[in-house]
């Protein structure tokens, strides 16, 4: 089965999760735009929803749904969004697409994460695929000299502007033995406004495509 087809299954199947009277956020990527291709599906089931970036806003609108701002909404019941790398304590690397401050914010202030991937995304240690870290502009090597401290090697994202007018850098070449930990010590370095790893903010639920169905893994916290 391709990388595709795969996507395609794991975005119909997490339809099932979605009950009725959500409030539901919705992340960025090309698993999340075919999720959302198929989402008005369950309109019914679906209170309100709110986006994390203006590319899934669009999307969502020209399938006929009204997002709302999550100040209006306040506390969503289940966030939805793919995912770049993801661990057996489903902790993930995420913002290849470069949304990753807003998909933290939406994370952050859902009940359940559930996330959708095919199985290449499935990994043993996180920092293979360069780990993005959204930056003020003037921190640009600041940051990126502190990143080399911890083994990193930055690169630039060329021509890219996040949608809160940031830049973003990719971080190649860390092993992410301790996830929680680097997520702290990245916050604190003084022009990160977000960083790509999502373990403080970890899914709840991750459902993974292969060649056989999709298969589902569940955290017990
Ligand atoms: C965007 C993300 C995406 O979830 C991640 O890049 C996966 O995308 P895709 O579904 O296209 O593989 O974090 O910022």
């Amino acid at each position: 089965m391709d990388q595709n087809t795969k996507k395609q299954k794991v975005a119909e199947a997490v339809l099932d999760y979605i009950t009725n009277g959500e409030s539901l956020g919705i992340g960025s990527g090309s698993t999340v735009n075919i999720l959302i291709e198929n989402l008005p599906k369950v309109k019914n089931k679906i209170r309100s929803v709110v986006s994390s970036s203006v590319k899934s806003t669009e999307l969502l609108q020209a399938h006929g749904f009204e997002v709302s701002e999550l100040r209006d909404v306040g506390k969503l019941t289940k966030y939805i969004d793919g995912a770049d790398e993801v661990n057996k304590d489903l902790q993930m690397i995420k913002g290849g697409g470069g949304a990753l401050t807003r998909e933290k914010i939406l994370a952050h202030a859902s009940e359940k994460f559930i996330c959708i991937v095919d199985d290449s995304k499935k990994v043993h240690t996180l920092g293979n695929f360069p780990l993005p870290i959204e930056v003020i502009p003037m921190s640009r090597s600041s940051v990126s000299l502190e990143l080399i401290k911890h083994g990193g090697r930055p690169v630039l994202r060329e021509n890219f502007i996040s949608d809160n007018n940031n830049l973003i850098l990719d971080i190649h070449n860390l092993q992410i033995m301790e996830p929680i930990k680097l997520e702290r010590d990245i916050n604190n370095i003084p022009g990160v406004v977000t960083n790509g790893i999502f373990a403080l903010d970890h899914a709840h639920i991750l459902l993974s495509a292969n060649d056989d169905g999709v298969e589902v893994s569940e955290l017990n916290a």
